[in-house]
């Protein structure tokens, strides 16, 4: 029987519209298929929000996502603010805020690698075959949510890395549980050696690994990490780390797929939860329609499968997506010695294959 699916859309920044309308092409012929209502609303984030009513988050876009079952989100960033550290007001803030108000304290980050894409790979074809994990990065604590400032009249700064026990507990929690449902193998990624929130994390991690008997459970220095992620990127099953780790090794983890363009995620926690590609703005191609739509695509995906328990239609979403790979239906990014398609044109590749299923 159908369902109403109430989603937020945040476009954001750059080529965010242009990588939302295509996942909401695949959203709407998944609805279409399966009898389901899309009540879409649109909401101002970024620079964009910025520009328009000064504000990267604005209440109303906040009071919008509360209202909603899910958040697809594009994507947030503007370089006239990166190039400009004096700024108060960041679009970046935006995401944060939200986040932190929707109490998203978990980003799935899962990385997959695609056969048809095993030759873009900067990694060999036999490390990199096969690689399947997810990191489980914390998002609403750390250095990114500390205490930050100046002091001695600008000449020195500051950022407050905190963690508490029920921060770290819900969501090394995740990590086991991930853990279970996978191959039971959990990575628990800090910098014991040297950070003391560190040490509260591998202290937890060892507290709480007795409670998970069936759960290999091996404490990794982040550094060692970042390096294992490229030598024996199949080693790992669940990763969890804290948010500027997760940060840092999740982009690491997404190019050995490919291409950046491809990986999808979902922020989960107290509220609605959000689901967004993992890369950025990317101002340069912002408005050309070559930006690859595919972890926009993904994560509506995601969307399906987290937020709406909707097995059926996230599969058949990751079945357009694979299919249009195979028939080298893919942006520049990815299309290798064939014809580049246009961001639009896989849009409606995708849309037209599920359709016609
Ligand atoms: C991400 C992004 C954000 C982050 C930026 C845009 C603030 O890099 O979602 O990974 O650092 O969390
Ligand atoms: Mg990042």
């Amino acid at each position: 029987m159908g369902k109403t699916l109430n989603i937020a859309v945040l476009a954001g920044d750059g080529i965010g519209p242009e990588i939302i309308e295509q996942a909401l092409k695949v959203t709407k012929a998944v609805c279409k298929k399966f009898g389901h209502e899309l009540n879409l609303k649109n909401g101002l984030t970024g620079a964009t929000a910025i520009d328009q009513v000064g504000d990267p988050y604005p209440p109303e876009t906040h009071q919008l996502c509360m209202d909603s079952d899910a958040v697809l989100f594009g994507a947030i960033g503007d370089p006239k603010f990166d190039n400009d550290p004096t700024a108060k007001v960041r679009p970046e803030q935006g995401l944060l805020r939200m986040r932190k108000m929707l109490g998203l304290y978990a980003n799935l980050r899962p990385v997959e690698t695609f056969e048809s894409l095993l030759h873009k790979s900067p990694l060999r074809r036999e490390l990199v075959e096969g690689a399947n994990f997810m990191c489980v990065r914390e998002l609403t604590g750390g250095i990114y949510f500390g205490e930050k400032g100046r002091k001695d009249d600008g000449n020195t700064a500051f950022d407050n890395c905190e963690y508490t026990r029920h921060e770290i507990e819900r969501i090394l929690k995740l990590g086991f549980e991930y853990a279970i449902k996978r191959n039971k193998k959990l990575t628990i990624v800090d910098k014991a050696n040297v950070l003391e929130t560190s040490r509260l994390w591998r202290q937890i991690g060892q507290e709480m690994a007795k409670m998970y008997p069936e759960v290999e459970t091996e404490y990794m220095f982040v550094d060692n990490a970042a390096m294992r992620i490229i030598q024996w990127p199949k080693s790992f099953d669940v990763m969890v780390t804290e948010n500027m780790f997760g940060d840092i090794l999740s982009d690491e983890a997404s190019v050995i797929t490919g291409s950046l363009g491809l990986l999808p995620s979902a922020s989960i926690g107290l509220h609605t939860s959000v689901f967004e590609p993992i890369h950025g703005s990317y101002p340069q191609a912002a408005g050309k329609d070559i930006a690859n739509p595919v972890a926009t695509v993904l994560s509506a995906a995601m969307m399906f499968e987290y937020a709406f328990n909707m097995m059926d239609e996230g599969a058949l979403i990751r079945e357009a997506v694979k299919a249009s790979m195979d028939a080298c239906v893919a942006t520049e990014d990815i299309a290798g010695e064939g014809k580049a398609y246009k961001t639009s044109e896989v849009g409606d590749w995708l849309a037209g294959y599920i359709a016609q299923k």
